[in-house]
């Protein structure tokens, strides 16, 4: 276990020098299956996997869940291990940002829309801590999940934008059998909560079927999942968004790569989830989004998909 920045540090140049290739997982701990499936890919991938359990105070905002995030090193560490880590890097936040520390990595549009409405200054937090590890480990590859779509997004352009050179592993999102996504969040789940936490999956499962259906207006989808949100009375929606994979932007008309986005409140938990699919080219007779497919789907009648998570791409 290291603890020091300078372990990092030198640890990994020794790995380097003696040839071998290494990849960064980076975590928060209260590790799960979701980061595991990260460890297993970069263990397969490089020599030497260094996976960070930091619960970095830059990304929580005023009023978030900073306090009472679950921290459990050890067992993180034994986890991970047995997972094919090698190193686990877990510093006190006075080890990573050491008085005087005044330096911030500032994201552009990416990180102020979306997530950002209800977390400003989250991806700046992220932006900087995971800067900070990339620099230290120098790693060949950083392993990122596609649970957090928008962070994986902002993260890929800010390691483009500032030259860094790690490549950037893109895993698939982890679910629970009945589609709910695996977050270190659903701890804070009671037993009604966890069951209308189901609505993020039953959302994008029909944003899903709405696009297979023919529809190509991004509001229409968006209001279909919102809807899907809102059938629970627990469940108190804030976004649910058809968007471009690049650029997060909601296009006027659907067309190739898609990426459903929800994010709610849920028990006065929040969560997020999102789900890759694909717009296929409409033959001229399904064109018109006031045509019956689209307005069955406004309507909310055909959509009400909720399907298992297995036989859904996760893109
Ligand atoms: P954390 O929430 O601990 O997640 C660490 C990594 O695990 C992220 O890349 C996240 O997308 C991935 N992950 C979480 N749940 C997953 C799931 N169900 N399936 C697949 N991957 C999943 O994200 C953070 O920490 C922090 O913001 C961090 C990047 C470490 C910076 O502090």
């Amino acid at each position: 276990m290291l603890r020091e920045p300078e372990a990092l540090r030198s640890h990994t140049a020794e790995a380097h020098r003696r040839g071998r290739t290494v990849g960064i997982v980076p975590t928060m701990g209260a590790l799960h299956e979701g980061h595991l499936s990260l460890v297993r890919r970069a263990a397969a991938e490089c020599d030497e996997v260094v996976v960070t359990v930091f619960v970095n105070p830059l990304q929580f905002g005023a009023g978030e869940d900073l306090g009472r995030y679950p921290r459990r090193v050890a067992e993180d560490a034994a986890m991970a291990t047995a997972a094919g880590a090698d190193w686990i890097f877990a510093p006190d936040v006075g080890a990573m940002y050491p008085a005087g520390f005044q330096t911030s990595v500032r994201v552009g549009a990416l990180g102020s829309h979306w997530e950002a409405e209800s977390r400003p200054g989250h991806f700046d937090g992220v932006a900087t801590v995971v800067v900070k590890l990339l620099v230290l480990a120098q790693p060949e590859r950083a392993y990122f999940g596609e649970k957090d779509f928008q962070q994986l997004q902002v993260v890929r352009r800010v390691v483009a934008d500032l030259g860094l050179g790690t490549e950037i592993v893109a895993c698939p999102t982890v679910r629970d059998p009945d589609g709910l996504a695996l977050s270190s969040r659903n701890a804070y789940l009671g037993p009604a909560a966890r069951q209308a936490a189901r609505s993020l999956w039953s959302a994008l499962a029909a944003g899903e079927a709405a696009i297979g259906a023919g529809l190509r207006d991004p509001t229409l989808v968006g209001q279909c999942m919102w809807r899907e949100l809102e059938r629970d009375p627990l469940v108190h929606p804030d976004y649910a968004a058809a968007v471009d994979p690049a650029t997060l932007e909601v296009p006027y008309r659907l067309a190739g790569a898609v990426r459903l986005l929800v994010a709610a409140t849920v028990g006065g938990t929040r969560l997020i989830d999102n789900l890759g699919c694909w717009a296929t080219p409409l033959g001229l007779a399904d064109r018109d989004d006031s045509g019956p497919i689209a307005t069955e789907a406004a309507r909310g009648g055909l959509l009400h998909a909720g399907g298992r998570p297995e036989n859904r791409s996760q893109g």
